[in-house]
């Protein structure tokens, strides 16, 4: 059998692309491996949302070009952002690459790529509708009780620090019974949990006939598994995160009490000049009525610090909303300068020093808002899905992920990846929780 390499960077989409990859593969006789040296083929799924994926797509290319001028019946291709957004200019700063594909539905045609169909000379635009998932190869799945589900690819929304729209290409959402087919199938292989994914997840099915609502959607999706399984999804754009959405949440038992809801920034001006489309005070009341109506939600969220034009009093209001919401865990990064984005050319980019500390400030408030958060829930009850094994540095024998995504180590029970277990918690740290079997 042939043997493929394939190493992955950036998101939860990338994650899931990977997957699918793997899956078309396998149908042309590929199997993995984890050995660079020893693989006939060796693809990098490539990120595009900051400069430093990217520099380390480069430099593994460098690292790989050595093996293939060893071993000249080796190849080596480009999938996913970069590769989309650079396209066959990647080719000549990288002569020996053999096979180039964007994201999304370009993955299908990577079999026919390495039979040797001629490369095209640009990459097509990525807004071909989804492939079907009834006849196309299934995904090789990582996890036997996770699973990645894709139900829309692209993103309407034109943020002017974001590069996706570009790479990713406009918003398209796949048939409600086309990701139901596959829910189903998950359902039958006994899978524990699903998390739906998607640029802009919650904006499913705008461009769909008839038009189903994301909401529609989780209705449908709990009526088949009920309880059975967890459901996630990710990520939500502010803008719709609909009522009928919190109510649905509210209601389904398989629908977990965690929202990722990216904010960005707490100053209106840089929301403005990001146009992220909503003010810190409709956000605010948004998350207010998740809060009323989902008891206990868990929230996380993004943000950017350094943004172009953000002054030490807009990063402050950045600093205050961290405190008025008092989320239990964040995604902080510096702002990253992005070909084809708008924000690029702003004249008034932050000095790299005021974004380290930034970052700085904003990650130590934030673990100490989580510290005092994650106390709070020491001698609650919660449902844990075991996860992974042993983790000796942490001297934990199991971990696992409670309904509202919260990480947990055990240090005395030996528990199995996969299983439900109930839980209480014994202490809480910034980062992860400890629990116990009652
Ligand atoms: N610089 C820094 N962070 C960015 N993100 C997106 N674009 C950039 C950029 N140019 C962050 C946002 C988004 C997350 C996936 O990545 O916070 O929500």
């Amino acid at each position: 059998m042939a043997k493929l390499k394939l190493i992955t960077f950036g998101c939860q989409a990338n994650e899931a692309d990977s997957e699918k990859i793997a899956g078309v593969l396998a149908q042309e006789g590929f199997e993995l491996t984890e050995t660079a040296e020893e693989a006939d083929l060796i693809l990098i799924n490539t990120c595009s949302i900051r400069e430093k994926a990217e520099q380390k797509v480069y430099s593994l290319l460098g690292t790989f070009q050595k093996l293939k001028i060893q071993n000249p019946r080796m190849k080596i291709g480009l999938c996913g952002c970069l590769a989309q957004r650079e396209g066959v200019r990647l080719k000549d700063r990288f002569p020996y690459l053999d096979l180039l594909a964007g994201p999304g539905a370009m993955i299908y045609r990577i079999p026919e790529m390495l039979r040797g169909a001629p490369a095209p000379p640009v990459l097509p635009r990525p807004q071909e509708p989804l492939p079907l998932y009834i006849r196309s190869p299934r995904p090789r799945r990582e996890s036997p009780f996770k699973a990645w589900v894709s139900i829309m690819e692209g993103c309407n929304y034109l943020c002017t620090f974001c590069v996706v729209p570009y790479t990713r290409g406009p918003e398209r959402s796949r048939p409600p019974e086309d990701i139901l087919a596959e829910v189903e199938e998950l359902l039958k292989q006994g899978y524990k949990e699903l998390t739906l994914l998607g640029q802009t997840v919650n904006a499913y099915g705008k461009n769909l006939k008839p038009r189903t609502r994301f909401s529609d959607l989780l209705r449908a999706i709990d009526a088949l598994v009920g309880r059975n399984m967890r459901v996630r999804f990710t990520s939500s754009h502010p803008r719709d995160l609909t009522p009928d959405l919190i109510e649905v949440m509210a209601r389904l038992r398989s629908v977990c009490e965690h929202l990722h809801l990216p904010v960005q920034a707490g100053s209106d001006r840089v929301l403005a000049r990001m146009r992220r489309l909503y003010t810190r005070q409709q956000y605010l009341e948004k998350v207010a009525m998740l809060r009323q109506t989902v008891p206990d939600i868990a929230l996380s969220t993004d943000l950017i610090v350094g943004f172009p034009g953000e002054s030490e009093e807009d990063f402050q209001e950045t600093l205050s909303l961290l405190r008025q919401v008092r989320y239990d865990s964040i995604f902080a990064f510096k702002y990253s300068v992005r070909p084809l984005t708008p924000a690029t050319t702003y004249p008034d980019q932050v000095s790299g020093e005021a974004k380290t500390e930034r970052i700085h400030t904003v990650l130590q408030l934030q673990d100490e808002i989580a510290l005092e958060k994650n106390r709070e829930r020491v001698g609650k009850i919660e449902e844990v899905l075991i996860e992974g094994g042993p983790n000796p540095k942490m001297h934990s024998v199991a971990t696992g992920r409670t309904r509202r995504n919260q990480l947990v180590h055990f240090s005395q029970e030996s528990l199995v990846p996969g299983d439900t277990v109930s839980a209480v918690i014994t202490e809480g740290y910034s980062h992860y929780l400890k629990a116990k079997i009652p």
